[in-house]
């Protein structure tokens, strides 16, 4: 009897071999869906709040300790299905594999989330976020160590001058402004751009809806026209010493020198203009004469002795309106009696 048990049947060796092999993954599979189900569930990722900073430094040693995966390992729980896209990402720069500097070609998702045992391995019990690197301004982990992350590839192969600039100042993080899991990172479209600004910078915006402004909520021109979001030299945030250069990029006519420049003019655009938005007209600071008075006293006008008539209330200057309907030379003459702006 026992002899045809024992004689090993193809059929019965299937079977034995099958249902060991099922068993494990078919248990690794049900906890897998558990974890898929924990993973969409759990909607909000741990916020800064939760953590003191101990805790948070605890954390990251941790994770500074822990072993790499692999991809595979990631996209089991954080599928298409998952709460967070994580997939568009596979449609940026960030997935060319051929490029040897790029994520995908290194340690893929933990080039940027860290080494991810603690979290992979994080019983079902524990909350699972908090223990792998996580980015953005909500986040868990300190924004340095954030940075520090982008910053590993782009301070070397890009010219990012972001140690010093107000943004890194004020703690600002990368992933505040740029969207990794996103196919197009809104912050690097000119018609997209000043949204994310806006986030931040909501007196800015309100500029940019007055009567005159620069066509940025047009999407004819971005904030990086003349801003670089990441410091720097000449173009950098805080442009005041390249204002004028700036500014003549594009103004080119306004550049001069000219045979009579005018003295603010070769100095300082914004003396008399503002940058974003103004109820002015052509973005003035104010309107014309007010404008010119801050400056020139009307009582050394030269003309104002040769008439003494004081028709127009005073001064026919203000009469006539405007100081540039005389003076409409007003950023400099090239003309050559044009020495006192008036053509
Ligand atoms: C076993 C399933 C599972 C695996 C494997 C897994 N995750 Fe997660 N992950 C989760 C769950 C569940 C959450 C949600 C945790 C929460 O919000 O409490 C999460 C959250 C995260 C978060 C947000 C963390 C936070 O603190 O807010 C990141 C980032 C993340 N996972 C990245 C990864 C990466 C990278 C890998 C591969 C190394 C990975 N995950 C592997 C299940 C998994
Ligand atoms: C280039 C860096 C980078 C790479 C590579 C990367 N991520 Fe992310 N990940 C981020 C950033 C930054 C965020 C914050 C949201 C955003 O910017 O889109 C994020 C957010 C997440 C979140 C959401 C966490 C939350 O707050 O709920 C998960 C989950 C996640 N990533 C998983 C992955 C997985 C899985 C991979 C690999 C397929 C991966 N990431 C590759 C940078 C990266
Ligand atoms: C492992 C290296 C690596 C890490 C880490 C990394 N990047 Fe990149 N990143 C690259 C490479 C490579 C490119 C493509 C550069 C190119 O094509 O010139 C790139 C491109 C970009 C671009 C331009 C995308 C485009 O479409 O032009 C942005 C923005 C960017 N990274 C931001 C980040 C941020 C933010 C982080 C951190 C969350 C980060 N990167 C982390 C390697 C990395
Ligand atoms: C305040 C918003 C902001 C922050 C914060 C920010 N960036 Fe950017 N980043 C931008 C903008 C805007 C552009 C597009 C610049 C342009 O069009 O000239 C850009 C472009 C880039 C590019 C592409 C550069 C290129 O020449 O193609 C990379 C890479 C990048 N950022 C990385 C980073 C890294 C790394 C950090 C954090 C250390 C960071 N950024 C922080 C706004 C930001
Ligand atoms: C996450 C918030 C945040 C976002 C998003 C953000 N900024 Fe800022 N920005 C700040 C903070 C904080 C400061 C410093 C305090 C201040 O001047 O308001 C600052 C300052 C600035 C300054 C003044 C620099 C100086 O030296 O005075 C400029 C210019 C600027 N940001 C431009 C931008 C542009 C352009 C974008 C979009 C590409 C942007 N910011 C997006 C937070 C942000
Ligand atoms: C036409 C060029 C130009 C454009 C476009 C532009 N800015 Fe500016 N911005 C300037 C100049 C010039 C200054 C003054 C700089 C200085 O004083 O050094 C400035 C100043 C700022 C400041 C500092 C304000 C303060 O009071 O200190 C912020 C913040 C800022 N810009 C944000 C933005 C944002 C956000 C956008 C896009 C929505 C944008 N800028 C578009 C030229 C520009
Ligand atoms: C990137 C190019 C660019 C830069 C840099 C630039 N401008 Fe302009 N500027 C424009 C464009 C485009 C217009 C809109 C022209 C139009 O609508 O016909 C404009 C319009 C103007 C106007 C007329 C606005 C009106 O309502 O009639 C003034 C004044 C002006 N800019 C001043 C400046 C000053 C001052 C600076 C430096 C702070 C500057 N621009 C920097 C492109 C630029
Ligand atoms: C002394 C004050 C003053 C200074 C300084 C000044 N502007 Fe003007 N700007 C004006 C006035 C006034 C107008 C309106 C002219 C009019 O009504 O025709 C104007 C108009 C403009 C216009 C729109 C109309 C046109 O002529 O194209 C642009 C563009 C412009 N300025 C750019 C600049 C640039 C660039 C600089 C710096 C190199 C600058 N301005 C410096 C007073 C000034
Ligand atoms: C920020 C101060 C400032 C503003 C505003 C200003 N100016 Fe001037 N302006 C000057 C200076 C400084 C000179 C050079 C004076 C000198 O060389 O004695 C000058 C010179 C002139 C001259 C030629 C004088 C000469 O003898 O060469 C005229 C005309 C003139 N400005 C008209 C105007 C008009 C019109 C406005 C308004 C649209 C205006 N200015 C706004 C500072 C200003
Ligand atoms: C009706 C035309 C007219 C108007 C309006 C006018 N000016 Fe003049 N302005 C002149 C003439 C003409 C001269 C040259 C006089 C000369 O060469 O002796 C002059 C000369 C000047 C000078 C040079 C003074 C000097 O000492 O050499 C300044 C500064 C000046 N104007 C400023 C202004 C201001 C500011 C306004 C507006 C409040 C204004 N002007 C309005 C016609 C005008």
């Amino acid at each position: 009897m026992w002899k045809t048990i024992v004689k090993p049947s193809p059929k019965w060796f299937a079977l034995i071999l099958g249902i060991s092999l099922l068993l494990p993954a078919y248990a690794a599979s049900k906890a897998d869906k558990e974890d898929k189900e924990d993973a969409k569930s759990d909607k909000k990722a741990v916020p800064t709040a939760m953590l003191t900073d101990e805790e948070k430094d605890a954390k990251l040693a941790l994770i500074a300790k822990a072993k790499f995966k692999d991809i595979d390992a990631c996209v089991s729980c954080h599928d298409a299905e998952n709460e967070f896209p994580v997939f568009p990402i596979f449609k940026t720069k960030h997935a060319v594999k051929a490029d040897p500097r790029s994520p995908m070609a290194n340690k893929e998702c933990e080039s940027c989330h860290g080494a991810g045992t603690v979290h992979t391995k994080a019983k079902k019990s524990e909350k699972r976020g908090g223990s792998i690197i996580n980015f953005g301004k909500n986040a868990w982990t300190p924004v340095k160590d954030q940075n520090e992350k982008c910053l590993a590839c782009h301070q070397t192969h890009q010219r990012i001058e972001w140690k010093g600039s107000t943004h890194a100042f004020n703690e600002v993080a990368c992933a505040s402004c740029h969207s990794i899991h996103t196919a197009k990172d809104p912050v690097l479209d000119r018609q997209t751009q000043p949204k994310v600004c806006f986030g931040c910078h909501a007196n800015e915006q309100a500029k940019f809806q007055q009567t005159s402004h620069h066509p940025v909520r047009e999407g004819k021109m971005g904030c990086s026209e003349c801003h670089d979001a990441h410091g720097g030299n000449a173009s950098g945030l805080k442009i005041k010493a390249s204002v004028r250069e700036k500014c003549t990029s594009c103004h080119a006519e306004k550049r001069g020198p000219f045979l009579w420049d005018h003295a603010p003019a070769a100095e300082d655009c914004n003396l008399c203009h503002t940058p974003h938005g103004s109820n002015q007209p052509a973005l003035l600071k104010k309107r014309v004469p007010q404008l010119c008075q801050e400056c020139h006293s009307p009582a050394g006008h030269p003309s104002v002795s040769y008439n003494g008539s004081k028709l127009l209330a005073g001064s026919m200057f203000l009469g006539a309106k405007s100081c540039s309907n005389c003076h409409s030379a007003v950023h400099g003459s090239n003309h050559p009696s044009g020495v006192t702006q008036l053509r």
